[in-house]
């Protein structure tokens, strides 16, 4: 079963033994490493030169009979690659932060420096959560909070309250057993990345390993249709959301009627495999049946990216040629001075769940940011840009989650429950045996969450709590929560306002009438009150309409408020 491995055959299991005794004392952890863009930019390079380019045939075989991957023998490390944790905008330096990846939870904290550190999520004392304790900005350390033990960051344990003398207290910090469990962190492109191997080479593995930032990640200005990134915890498992991504041809049926997609437009594509990179992923050409369209290629580096760019490298290029053709290729756009791709990080967090930090960008032809794009951009709040991806990822969310709930319960043999008899399937046939081939079958989740039963109970949800946005990103979104907290702020205010000025208006205008018919029942005090001495009581009618404005006001705001937490997907016939 692909989603049942057990971590001992990946040797998880001295791993897990490790975490015991593993500390990290002073240079054996990198700290956060801000990535340079040549760094990124040699390793990209030094990967297309090794890669072997294989041309498959343009026919409709059956993709799922057809074996397109060479390097059987290679294998795929899960543990031994870096993986995006958080967008580093949306941390708190002020607190610990709380992640979970490949089933463990971590707490990721700034140190005096400002470095981010990531510990597992476990005192070595009694086990109580790091992420629940507080962060001493000064001193540079995380302490727990249930007795108050405190560590450095590289693990070391630094006090023990509950030590009788100094010497006793310094012996126990001295022990391998006192300290806290670090990973290697790195800081690249806006994103927190975490290295999460146990094993005493880590540090040295993670520093010989570049973090898998694309060059045109390095430009602010080419990635402004979403902000810097979108992240959202989603509930499918993050083989089926990297099956969604690499699924070119499902975009206008299951987005119909969103951001221009129309089913009734539909073009079939064929997708041929453009590199096996064996255990390093693949790049699939997508080719639209219409020679007038253009097509674009899918990138998958995993475990974590996947990309739809316009060219096969993954550095796009600056393209000089105007003529239209399947190797000039754009996503998403049909004007040919328009460059545009989309990056997905996809990191698997429990059985059933994963993390996306996903972003896009738009450059001219000379990869150059576009004018009009910056426009938008800044015209846009983030936001609105994100409230808006939701309404995109609406379509697919009725379908993912119980997807990938059926998938386990017939046994997770994609050969078994899949039928893909058309090569618009091939690039997810080729990851289903990438799996199988390279990456030991599926992923090393700890061994007590193995099975199907994992999976089914974290996905057992709720149509609502399955798209909450509240719980899936806002809450872990800067931009968001901000938003959110000043619409409640209007929502209230108004709705002060309007009860305010109705009652206002209202007793405005009962005191008037009263007055004009029976002037002695009216006490002077309540004329006094109520009208200034009489001079409000002309003041009823804009006073009522100040209310009905302001009661306006605070329906709209709830309403987007709503937006922030759910909205039920209605699908548009086609
Ligand atoms: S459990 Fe952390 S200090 Fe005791
Ligand atoms: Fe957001």
């Amino acid at each position: 079963m692909l989603l049942q491995q057990s971590s001992t055959i990946r040797g998880l299991g001295k791993a897990t033994e490790l975490a015991h005794v593993r500390c990290i004392h002073g240079a054996g952890v990198r700290g956060v490493r801000p990535l340079r863009h040549h760094a990124a930019h040699e390793r990209l390079r030094r990967c297309r030169i090794a890669e072997v380019k294989v041309e498959s045939p343009v026919t409709d075989k059956n993709p799922t009979t057809e074996t397109e991957t060479s390097h059987t023998a290679d294998t795929f490390s899960w543990t031994k690659a870096w993986y995006p944790v958080a967008a580093v905008e949306n941390l708190d330096a002020a607190k610990p932060n709380k992640v979970t990846l490949l089933g463990k939870d971590y707490v990721l904290w700034a140190d005096a420096a400002g470095q981010w550190r990531c510990f597992e999520d476990r005192c070595p004392h009694r086990l109580a959560t790091l992420s629940d304790g507080l962060v001493d900005k000064q001193r540079g350390e995380i302490v727990c909070a249930y007795h108050g033990w405190r560590f450095q960051g590289d693990g070391k344990c630094t006090a023990i309250p509950q030590a009788l003398d100094a010497t006793s207290a310094a012996t126990a910090c001295a022990s391998k057993r006192s300290c806290a469990t670090a990973l290697p962190t790195a800081e690249g492109a806006g994103l927190l990345w975490v290295w999460p191997d146990l094993a005493p080479t880590a540090a040295a593995d993670s520093a010989a390993t570049a973090v898998p930032v694309l060059p045109q990640l390095q430009d602010d200005k080419l990635v402004p249709l979403q902000g810097r990134w979108m992240t959202r915890d989603l509930p499918y498992s993050w083989d089926f959301f990297v099956e969604n991504v690499m699924d070119p041809t499902h975009v206008d049926f299951a987005h119909h009627g969103v951001a221009g997609f129309d089913a009734t437009k539909f073009v079939t594509q064929d997708l041929r495999l453009h590199q096996d990179r064996g255990p390093a992923g693949f790049v699939y050409q997508v080719v639209p049946s219409d020679p007038h369209k253009r097509g674009s290629y899918i990138h998958f580096n995993p475990p974590s990216l996947v990309t739809l760019q316009p060219g096969p490298d993954p550095e796009p290029r600056p393209q000089q040629r105007k003529s239209r053709g399947a190797d000039d290729a754009r996503p998403g756009s049909e004007d040919p001075n328009v460059l545009s791709g989309l990056i997905f990080y996809i990191a698997p967090t429990k059985p059933g769940w994963c993390r996306l930090h996903g972003t896009s960008w738009v450059a001219d032809r000379a990869m150059q940011p576009l004018k009009t794009a910056s426009l938008f951009t800044n015209a846009m709040p983030t936001w609105v840009k994100h409230i808006l991806g939701f309404e995109f990822f609406a379509g697919d969310d009725v379908f993912l989650g119980a997807a990938a709930k059926k998938y386990v319960a017939e046994g997770g043999d994609w050969r078994k429950s899949y039928y893909t008899p058309t090569r618009a399937d091939a690039a997810i046939v080729a990851m289903r045996k990438w799996m199988e081939n390279h990456a030991g079958g599926g992923i090393p989740f700890p061994e007590h969450m193995q099975g199907a039963s994992t999976v089914l109970a974290n996905l057992n949800l709720t149509p609502r709590q399955a798209m909450d946005r509240y719980s899936q990103h806002v809450q872990h979104c800067s931009h968001c929560k901000a938003a959110l907290s000043k619409t409640q702020a209007v929502a209230a205010a108004a709705l002060a306002t309007a009860v305010a000025a109705l009652a206002a208006a209202c007793l405005a205008a009962s005191v008037r009438a009263t007055a004009a018919l029976s002037p002695a029942a009216v006490p002077g005090w309540l004329l006094g009150v109520a009208g200034a001495g009489g001079q409000l009581f002309g003041l009823a009618g804009p006073l009522l309409l100040l209310g009905l404005a302001a009661a306006g006001v605070h329906v709209v705001a709830k309403k987007l408020e709503g937006l922030f937490h759910y909205r039920e997907f209605t699908r548009p016939a086609f």
